[in-house]
């Protein structure tokens, strides 16, 4: 399986945007920024759009879901779009009960416990993902030099939320799990990769120019825990990606980024990722030296100030970019996602800083 010859990466409409060369590891003459969780909550174009539509249900309108990832680029100026969807998407297509319940997240009709019930669930079939196909088709015939970026949830993230059936403090019933049954634990994961992985490769293959895998949880696992019952899972996720982004022109690059992954950021790395996502806990310089001077960085903008006054918030931005530079290169981002009651014309601001015009 390779690229089809109107992919972005083929035939070159991305291959020289700021985002894909920094996260193949050169310095554009300007440095691209894109933020997670752009689309959504914080534009006011958003909330009116959703109006009367499930979470869910706006994932698998193609036109909607395609409009949602367009309006961040507009309106912002940033150098990605990222998908709108949700890394439980593909576990509904799977056939699992999930439903996002507004303020809380995702909840599961029934919890994954017991080595029977890892064992009920299905693979995905290739062919529910054509809804995201087509979204991701729509969108990208819309963005033009602008790549963008599909993303998936990490097997651990995704596990965390089919055990415990919800969002939850500290992992903790997954964690359990994890030792009280390895077998199960190990199974779920596998399934859990595949069904991200399948979700990875349709944006792929529909025209994602580069990738995200978030593990947001991860901040609650061990450097020993992570590097032995949770990375070889993540591996198997990027692995679908395997053949497709291997050619070196070709190449589909990855980030992983993971929340409070500070003490394994390296074997966050050699799970298969091209660059490596920073959360605000670790200033840039300090990650870069910890993974040896030698990986792409994304980050690390700290959420929290993007409510304080301009000239904290700014001095701030241009530390991150000062410390940026001890890395290889750098995609300027959030340390995590955007959170719902930012002003966006903050985020613009941003954006302008970095490109240079402010
Ligand atoms: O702009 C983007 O980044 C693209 C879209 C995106 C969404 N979810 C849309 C969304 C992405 C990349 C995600 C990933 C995601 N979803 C993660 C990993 C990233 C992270 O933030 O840590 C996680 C853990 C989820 C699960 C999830 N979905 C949560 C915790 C929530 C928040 C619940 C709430 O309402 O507070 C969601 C819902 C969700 N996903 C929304 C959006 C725009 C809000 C739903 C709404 O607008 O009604």
């Amino acid at each position: 399986m390779t690229l089809s010859s109107a992919h972005p990466l083929v035939d070159g409409r991305t291959t020289r945007s700021p985002l894909v060369r920094a996260l193949r590891g050169d310095r554009p003459e300007r440095t691209p920024v894109w933020f997670m969780r752009q689309a959504g909550r914080s534009l006011p174009e958003y909330r009116e759009l959703r109006v009367g539509t499930a979470m869910l249900d706006a994932c698998l309108n193609p036109a909607m879901a395609s409009e949602i990832t367009l309006q961040p680029v507009r309106r912002h100026g940033v150098d990605a779009a990222v998908f709108f969807s949700d890394i439980v998407v593909p576990v509904k297509l799977a056939g699992v009960g999930v439903e996002i319940v507004a303020g809380r997240g995702p909840v599961l009709e029934s919890p994954i416990r017991s080595a029977s019930d890892v064992l009920a669930l299905r693979p995905i079939d290739p062919a529910a993902l054509d809804p995201i196909r087509e979204a991701v088709a729509l969108t990208v015939a819309e963005l033009g030099e602008t790549p963008l970026i599909g993303f998936a949830g990490a097997p651990y993230t995704l596990a965390s939320y089919l055990v415990e059936g919800g969002p939850s403090k500290d992992q903790g019933r997954a964690r359990a799990m994890m030792y009280a049954d390895p077998h199960a634990w190990a199974a779920l994961l596998n399934w859990c990769a595949d069904v991200s992985g399948e979700f990875l490769k349709a944006q792929v293959e529909a025209g994602a120019s580069a990738v995200q895998l978030f593990d947001s949880w991860v901040g609650s696992l061990s450097r020993r825990d992570y590097q032995r019952r949770v990375a070889p899972h993540s591996a198997r996720a990027l692995s679908h990606l395997r053949g497709i982004a291997d050619a070196d022109d070709r190449h589909v690059p990855k980030i992983h980024f993971g929340l409070g992954g500070g003490e394994f950021l390296d074997v966050m790395r050699d799970v298969g990722a091209d660059a490596v996502g920073v959360d605000w806990r670790i200033p840039l310089d300090e990650a870069s030296r910890r993974l040896g001077g030698t990986t792409p960085l994304q980050g690390n903008i700290d959420s929290a100030l993007l409510a304080a006054p301009w000239s904290t918030l700014r001095s701030h931005v241009d530390e991150v970019l000062d410390r940026g530079l001890a890395a290889p290169a750098h995609v300027v981002n959030l340390g995590h996602g955007v959170p719902p009651e930012t002003d966006p014309d903050v985020l613009t601001r941003i954006v302008r800083v970095v490109h240079g015009e402010l």
